[in-house]
């Protein structure tokens, strides 16, 4: 379905990380109270209806071009690599959403001070940072795809090989 000209660039399938992170840290670090209840604010909006769907659209594509493709899902453990850290960085997503949603909700009510929730705020921009991490990973991994079958794909390897000698045989 998807081939390398098809295929979403690593822009459309994860830059989106980067508005998590570039808000979390305007949200620990801003003087100012207002731009960090905006930042707050934003950071819920945008992770609830931005980067949850782009992400589960990223995986879709990622799925689409494993099984619409020679690639497969579970032959090669560069793929099953990427399946496996878009899969935690999702997870790892929705479970800080409800963190999100909380400071959203302190910041639109109160005034924020510096000091206020500094481990909940510092906690946001690790966890964003390590979302980040993840677009890279996948992205050298889809560009080098370093070799390395696994068992299952060598097996599919061989009986596809065995089935082609069989029509050459045939056509002899
Ligand atoms: C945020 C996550 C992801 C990023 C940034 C990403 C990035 C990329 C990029 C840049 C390419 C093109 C490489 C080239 O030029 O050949 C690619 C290809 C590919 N991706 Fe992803 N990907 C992600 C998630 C996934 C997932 C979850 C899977 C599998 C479940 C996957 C499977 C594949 C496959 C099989 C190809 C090769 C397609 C082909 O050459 O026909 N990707 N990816």
């Amino acid at each position: 379905m998807f081939n390398r000209r098809t295929q979403p660039g690593p822009g459309t399938k994860g830059g989106f990380f980067s508005i998590l992170l570039a808000l979390t840290i305007a949200g620990l670090t801003s003087q100012d109270a207002q731009m960090v209840r905006a930042a707050y604010l934003a950071l819920e909006l945008t992770a609830r209806f931005v980067i949850v769907p782009l992400s589960l659209a990223s995986l879709l594509t990622g799925l689409f071009s494993s099984l619409g493709t020679t690639w497969g899902l579970f032959r090669h453990y560069w793929v099953l690599m990427k399946l496996l850290i878009t899969t935690i960085a999702i997870i790892l997503l929705l479970v800080h959403l409800q963190q999100i949603s909380y400071m959203a909700g302190v910041a639109a009510e109160t005034t924020l001070s510096i000091t206020d929730f500094r481990g909940l705020r510092t906690d946001l921009v690790v966890k964003a940072g390590l979302a980040l991490l993840a677009l890279p990973t996948a992205t050298v991994l889809s560009v080098y795809k370093p070799q390395g079958m696994t068992p299952y794909g060598r097996r599919k390897q061989q009986s596809n090989a065995n089935s082609e000698k069989g029509k050459d045989r045939g056509h002899a």
